[in-house]
């Protein structure tokens, strides 16, 4: 199959969260199985900054292309270059409008933010013509990409190369949907069109870009089974639920793998100490390292409990500024922290490393090899998501043997069983039920009671907790065929 897939991130080169991971993967993956993909992403100035750093080769494909959207007439360009990793190389290319991706960040708040990803879209299909390249299916991610459908549709139906294309939108996370003032629908390149759109909320004065692929995709996915079935209510579609019903079985959910070349134990070329489900003890070698980093004092009976997120409403960290300070203070434990985001999130994480300098170590920012550590060198990891769509970390820390305690929402409910009880033969995590402050209370309480006193036969449960963590298989080629399903059940025969 031809495969275009856009994406406003894809890991290594533009990365906020797990849709670049994931961006990076599913392509990779697809080529591994002999399929044409081509990948497109905004040439953002960190994606210039990562280039210069890791001599990243970029080859010219197109210059000075023009596209009118609404009144303005904006000119880009294209570059190429290729997705680290082995196998198959896949060709990324990147749209180069220093007015528009020359920003510090990759989203922004900025006027113009629907015209960035507007652009982007109509590049993307620019690029296929000036290739000459017939994409079998157009994979669009989150509302970013999500016109794209619609676009085949209409805008670029006259050209035959675009005669058999079908379309799949995969909905990472339906909390952001890319609503603007019905004002930004010229910038769009579609006001031509703009029958098409929503009328009843273009009435009321808004376009959706995720609402408009989401009437238009021809399929749509989503990360998880559970958060596939959780958009269809009402307390978690965020106002799409509906639209949502109303496509039935055009909307599924597929989960999320995690790519192994990048995020496993055996190989991962970011940790001090590499280690196997039969060598776990070796982990405690990193356990060393990450303590010695942070400048906390290394305690073998200590648990440490790692976090690595983007600090948002979403992750649930109020449950953590409710219970962590007791725990901290009651019980001989640790926590690392690796973040950013919400300044209330990063404050109180700040001020318990102020006050608990033995305790707590917090590192606001952004750092690829930390991340890699703190999941190699802790004992748990914490991730109390208010919603979780897929959910990236909790198997990263399964795959590491780092128990996951997570609410049980999401992807986080499809990939940790709980060892509570009468499941604990086949527990792998320690889950939730409930978001409160009671029940995650009782989680970490349990994690103590897991982790034990640290001696003998106690922390020979522990082990063999996080053997069975490490042995569960998240990769992509258990995955990737459930995509090339999806694409064939739209294809015409
Ligand atoms: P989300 O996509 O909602 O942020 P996921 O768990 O799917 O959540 O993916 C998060 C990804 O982003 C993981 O690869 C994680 O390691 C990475 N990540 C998040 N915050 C940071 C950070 N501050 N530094 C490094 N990596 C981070
Ligand atoms: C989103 C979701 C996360 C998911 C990721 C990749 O950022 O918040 O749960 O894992 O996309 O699909």
């Amino acid at each position: 199959m031809n495969i275009l897939f856009v994406s406003a991130e894809v890991a290594p080169f533009a990365k906020t969260g797990g849709l670049g991971d994931v961006s990076a993967a599913i392509p990779r993956y697809l080529s591994r199985l002999g399929h044409d993909v081509r990948v497109v992403l905004p040439l953002y100035k960190r994606v210039r900054e990562y280039a210069a750093k890791h001599n990243v080769h970029f080859t010219r494909v197109l210059d000075n292309v023009s596209v009118q959207l609404g009144q303005r007439k904006v000119v880009f360009s294209i570059v190429e270059a290729k997705l680290p990793g082995e196998g198959v190389p896949v060709s990324v290319y990147f749209v180069a409008q220093p007015s528009l991706f020359d920003r510090a960040g990759i989203y922004t708040s900025d006027a113009d933010e629907h015209l960035r990803f507007s652009l982007l879209q109509w590049a993307a299909l620019k690029l296929c013509q000036f290739q000459q390249f017939s994409p079998d299916i157009v994979h669009a991610n989150d509302w970013q990409t999500a016109l794209l459908p619609l676009m085949i549709k209409t805008a670029f139906k006259w050209d035959r190369l675009f005669a058999n294309t079908k379309s799949v939108l995969t909905i990472h996370n339906i909390g952001h949907q890319g609503s603007f003032a019905s004002s930004a629908l010229p910038d769009t390149g579609l006001s031509e069109v703009s029958e098409h759109f929503h009328q009843e909320q273009l009435k009321e004065g808004r376009i959706n870009f995720l609402l408009t692929g989401i009437l238009y995709a021809d399929a749509i996915t989503t990360v998880s089974p559970t958060y596939a079935r959780e958009i269809t209510t009402p307390e978690h579609g965020v106002g799409l639920d509906g639209f949502l019903r109303g496509r039935g079985a055009a909307v599924m959910g597929i989960l999320n793998g995690i790519d192994e070349d990048v995020w496993s134990p055996e190989k991962d070329k970011l940790i001090p100490q590499r280690y196997s489900a039969d060598t776990v003890e070796l982990k405690e070698g990193n356990k060393r390292e990450l303590l010695r980093k942070m400048g906390l004092p290394y305690h073998p009976r200590a648990p440490v409990y790692g976090i690595v997120s983007r600090m948002a409403w979403q992750k649930g960290f109020d449950l953590c500024m409710e219970v962590l300070p007791r725990l901290l203070t009651q019980h001989d434990v640790q926590v690392v922290v690796l973040g950013s985001g919400e300044p209330k999130y990063e404050e109180f994480f700040s001020r318990m490393a102020r006050e608990l300098p033995h305790k707590v170590a917090f590192h606001q920012g952004f750092s690829e090899p930390l991340a890699h550590l703190i999941e190699a060198g802790s004992d748990f990891f914490l991730m109390p998501s208010r919603y979780e769509p897929c959910g990236l970390n909790q198997m990263y820390s399964l795959r590491y043997g780092t128990i996951p305690i997570v609410h049980k929402t999401g992807g986080l409910a499809d990939t940790v069983r709980t060892v509570r009880g009468t499941r604990y033969e086949h527990g792998n995590g320690i889950s939730f039920e409930h978001f409160d402050a009671t029940a995650f209370k009782w989680a970490l309480g349990y994690s103590l009671e897991l982790w034990g006193t640290g001696d003998g036969a106690d922390r020979a449960r522990f082990r063999e907790i996080q053997r069975r963590a490490m042995r569960d298989d998240w990769g992509w080629p258990r995955r990737i065929g459930d995509f090339v399903r999806a694409y064939r059940a739209v294809l015409p025969r």
